[in-house]
């Protein structure tokens, strides 16, 4: 019992329907069979009945004269023309002694032949009993007749089983399965982050209403969603530019201290030569300073310099999506840099693995836009503040393939966390600000911009490991020399 509950369960609502709506059909057919069968087969006996009374009743006219006269040989003749009849078998004429006068009018019995008697007294005109009429009677042909005709019933019943049954499938199919279907894999979608266009309404009854609150609720959901995408960009881009600034801040604050330092020694300077007491050591001493101003005020210049290179580079190919051709080892030193700032006040060390000479054409704000989502969470949730810890990002590729894995040494996700990471919304950090979009936008980009696939492996305690598969695709990324 319980095992076929559990059969029944795992089925499809498609081969339930089926096969109750099959049983059923079976059912009336069957029944329609029975009735139909037991009903044709009563008249057809009710009519030979009819027939072998009304010959019954003329042979028993038939008989009075011959009787009265004791004419056996006209009764013998009158018998053997009766047996003529195909369903008669024997006819007895018993004397009003009981005696059969005519013990030899009858024929062999057919096999199996279901035979039945019908028995007429003679009277003659004034009411004297004369004899008994005993027929025997073969139902041969009713029997005939019934199974003729049902074969003909079973012919006819498939056919309407078999057409009935298609027709409500296709009904059922087009008015209920396919629409349920159509729904059941938008809403799968939409579980597994992706957005898609809305479901087509194909009718006004409650398939219709529900695919129409579907559809407005993934709508609803799109628009929530656009609009935390756009603020977590935002807030992403403030965060670097804030950490930028700060770490700009550093080198112009060297060169301004040098710079003051040197206007003060051009004003010392200056007023020995208007005294006409500046000696050859204080000129010495001065050229000394300066040169030193310099090399600082260079240096920390060039350092400021390159930090807004890097800046603009990473931030500006955020936004655009022109393809160019990069070396993938600088260009991930670039992303490095940028996020730099981020990674000051920690003891966490960004280590890089990747081929020298491996070219690609791509969009490279993608690339830094998934490196970039990857190291800031690792820093986020896989380590303590002051805690020690390494992220390793190693690249690798063949003919087909760009391997990307981002690694680190943190605490790891327990089972649950991993199976939920890609989720949209789904953070282990809304307190402090986790909007649970990173990894949603990471496996977007991935899945639907490059068609590639990430996967994430990690136990807890055990630090996490993402794999990126990127296929080479001329319209994603390629190889070039
Ligand atoms: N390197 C990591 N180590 C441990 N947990 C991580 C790591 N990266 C991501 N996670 C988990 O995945 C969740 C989702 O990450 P994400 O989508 O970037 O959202 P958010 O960073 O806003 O929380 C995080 O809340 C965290 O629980
Ligand atoms: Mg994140």
């Amino acid at each position: 019992m319980k095992a076929g509950y559990h059969f029944l369960t795992r089925r499809s609502l498609a081969f339930k329907i089926n096969t109750v709506l099959f049983v059923l059909i079976l059912l009336i057919v069957a029944g329609q069979w029975v009735v139909q069968s037991t009903y044709i087969s009563r008249i057809l006996t009710r009519q030979a009945l009819a027939k072998g009374s009304e010959i019954a009743e003329l042979f028993a006219m038939l008989s009075i004269a011959p009787l009265r006269r004791l004419d056996y040989s006209t009764l013998r003749g009158n018998a053997e023309g009766l047996l003529k009849t195909e369903d008669i078998i024997s006819v007895s004429l018993l004397d009003s002694s009981g005696f059969d006068i005519l013990p030899f009018a009858s024929k062999p019995i057919p096999d199996k032949a279901v035979t039945t008697i019908l028995e007429k007294e003679i009277y003659d005109e004034i009411g004297t009993k004369l004899g008994t009429l005993r027929i025997k009677l073969s139902l041969n042909q009713v029997q005939i007749g019934v199974a003729q005709t049902r074969s003909l019933l079973q012919i006819s019943f498939a056919v309407i089983l078999t057409l009935s049954w298609t027709a409500i499938t296709i009904m059922l199919r087009l008015m209920l399965l396919i629409p349920i279907k159509r729904l059941a894999a938008s809403m799968d979608g939409v579980a597994h982050g992706r957005i898609i266009d809305p479901v087509e309404i194909s009718s006004r009854d409650e398939i219709g209403v529900l695919a129409s609150s579907f559809n407005t609720m993934t709508m609803k959901l799109k628009q929530s969603l656009d609009t935390q995408l756009r603020s977590e960009k935002l807030a992403a881009l403030g965060g670097l530019v804030a950490g930028v600034a700060h770490e700009i801040n550093t080198p112009l604050g060297v060169a301004i201290t040098a710079i003051t330092m040197m206007a003060e020694d051009v004003g010392t300077l200056k007023t020995s030569l208007a005294d006409n007491n500046l000696s050859y050591q204080q000129l010495v001493d001065y050229t000394d300073e300066t040169n030193k101003a310099c090399d600082i005020i260079q240096k920390n210049l060039m350092q400021a310099a390159k930090l807004v290179r890097s800046f603009k580079q990473v931030s500006a190919d955020q936004s655009s999506e022109a393809k160019r051709k990069i070396n993938v080892g600088t260009y991930m030193e670039e992303i490095i840099a940028s996020l730099k700032p981020e990674f000051k006040r920690t003891n966490l060390t960004i280590k890089l693995n990747c081929p020298e000479r491996l070219n690609v054409e791509m969009a490279p704000g993608t690339l830094s836009q998934l490196i970039t989502i990857l190291v800031l969470n690792a820093k986020v949730h896989a380590f303590e503040s002051d805690q020690i810890g390494q992220i390793h990002i190693s690249i690798s590729n063949d003919r087909s393939n760009l391997t990307i894995t981002v690694s680190d040494d943190g605490r790891g996700m327990d089972a649950e966390t991993q199976r939920r990471v890609f989720d949209p919304f789904f953070t282990t950090k809304r307190s402090s600000g986790g909007t649970g979009l990173g990894l949603y936008i990471l496996h977007t980009i991935i899945n639907e911009q490059l068609r590639g696939q990430v996967e994430v492996i990690s136990h807890p305690g055990a630090g996490c490991l993402f794999t990126l598969s990127l296929p080479f695709h001329p319209d994603t990324i390629h190889l070039v020399d």
